[in-house]
């Protein structure tokens, strides 16, 4: 395995490594400290601070801190880390977003084997992207991800534009009762429609947290939305917030941030240009639901820079490989309810039911038993996901190891983009299209936990 070692402080050399500490707040992206070189992340239970009422037991976490540490990797550098799992229940790692090889995908029984309580699994792949993305276990997840194990991943380019600050935002909640413990995770019948909504709301585990940043400077503000259930509409009240990447990737044109949907798994990054005056605070706000929450604020310090969002330069595009259209094949994928019963089973923690599917195949979970892929794809040839979603709900569909590109709703106008993670809404049907350059079994699932434990899961296969 290789070696993560501490690089220069230069700017656009940096470590393919952890954050000590593991809040996100990395100053200038030009001088932070950096942390040291880890070349192992355990997965291990913690108390966190998430209440005035004293730690929350039975958390868990990545690393060293309290917080999952925010790994930086560079665009076509090497990476490599060991998962040590101190858990006592079986785990693995998933990079969403990140296109790599089959084998590093954390997908137990379809990519690699479960990591027992007690082993390693060792991690190593070369991100072909730069951009904001996460990382999480695809096991027990409603478990484990509700617990904590979710953190966020950037990967850097060295043609980056300069910022005068980065901040990174790992926007989550927590099933806690009353006294600030865990409560179930999850309510059968929720698990059957939205999903079950987390009580406490937090921004890298802390209640809106306040981050301060140069006055007139802009601030390049990644979010990865890495709750189970809640999809957020966000908008930034007191500063320009302009989007400048949708999960992972540049956005073609950018736009202002107004009331913009994104779900579990999905991640935003924005030019935050800051008041002028020092101490005006600027704050994030969800504005879904009936209780609009203020997610994490942002105050000017010092004297303005001055500085015009209209001089940022484009973010540097990744190598995505561009759908050819005119010879492409459809495959359908329609969403529905489903209601069977399933057994409790699974080393992966199954919850006991099937309430979703995927063209009525409702995913075996880690049965044993899998189903065949719903679709085999040859490599390098262009496919369009014909999604089509009946259901009441909302489902932040991901798709591993590829990325597609949304076309052709009958429900939203489609700003272009490339991503991994798509918000269907009731009733509506999109394309999805996309190169099916990467071989291997890729996951295509819902993004709110119990939708994807309880049938809204697939596969599909490229070879
Ligand atoms: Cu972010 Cu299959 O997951
Ligand atoms: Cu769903």
């Amino acid at each position: 395995m290789a070696m993560l070692t501490r690089r220069t402080l230069m700017k656009g050399a940096l470590v393919a490594g952890a954050y000590a500490g593991g809040i996100g707040l990395a100053g200038n992206l030009g001088g932070s400290a950096r942390a040291k070189a880890a070349t192992s992340l355990a997965a291990r239970r913690t108390e966190a601070m998430l209440t005035e009422h004293g730690p929350t037991k039975g958390a868990m976490t990545y690393g060293d801190g309290e917080v999952p540490p925010v790994l930086r990797l560079r665009r076509g550098d090497p990476f490599a880390l060991r998962l040590d799992n101190r858990l006592d229940e079986p785990t693995t790692i998933h990079w969403h977003g990140l296109r790599i090889d089959n084998r590093m995908d954390g997908v137990p029984f379809l990519t690699q084997p479960y990591v027992y309580g007690g082993d390693g699994f060792d991690y190593a792949f070369t991100p072909p992207d730069a951009g904001t993305y996460w990382y999480h276990p695809h096991c027990n997840t409603l478990t484990q991800m509700g617990r904590g194990l979710a953190g966020v991943l950037v990967v850097e380019d060295p043609s980056d534009p300069a910022f005068d600050a980065e901040i990174v935002l790992n926007l989550r909640d927590w099933r806690l009762g009353g006294d600030g413990q865990f409560i179930a995770q999850f309510r059968p019948r929720d698990a059957a429609r939205a999903g079950t909504f987390g009580t406490v709301r937090t921004a890298n585990w802390r209640q809106s947290p306040q981050y301060d940043a140069p006055a007139g400077g802009l601030v390049r503000l990644r979010l990865a939305a890495t709750d189970v259930t809640r999809i957020l509409a966000l908008s930034v009240e007191g500063a320009e917030a302009t989007v400048i990447a949708r999960d992972g990737n540049p956005a073609r044109e950018r736009f202002a941030l107004d009331h913009l949907m994104i779900g579990p798994g999905q991640r935003l990054d924005l030019a935050l240009r800051m008041p002028d005056a020092e101490g005006t605070v600027a704050v994030l706000r969800d504005l879904r639901g009936t209780k609009p929450a203020a997610l994490a604020s942002f105050r000017a310090v010092g004297a303005s820079l001055k500085r015009d969002v209209r001089d940022l330069p484009a973010l540097a595009a990744n190598p995505l490989p561009e759908p050819d259209l005119s010879a492409a094949t459809q495959i359908p994928f329609i969403l529905s309810a489903s209601a069977e019963e399933r057994p409790k089973d699974g080393i992966c923690g199954s919850l006991g039911y099937n309430f979703w599917a995927i063209n009525k195949v409702p995913w075996a979970d880690d049965s044993g038993d899998p189903t065949a892929p719903l679709a085999e794809m040859k490599a390098g040839r262009t496919y369009i996901f014909n999604v089509e979603n009946p259901t009441p709900q909302l489902h932040p569909l991901h798709l591993h190891g590829l990325v597609f590109r949304p076309m052709n709703s009958n429900k939203q106008a489609i700003r272009p983009h490339f991503s991994d993670t798509y918000l269907i809404q009731p009733d509506e049907k999109v394309q999805l299209a996309l190169v099916a350059d990467n071989p291997g079994d890729w996951v295509f699932h819902c993004h709110i936990i119990e939708h994807q434990k309880t049938g809204m899961t697939s596969y599909v296969r490229v070879t």
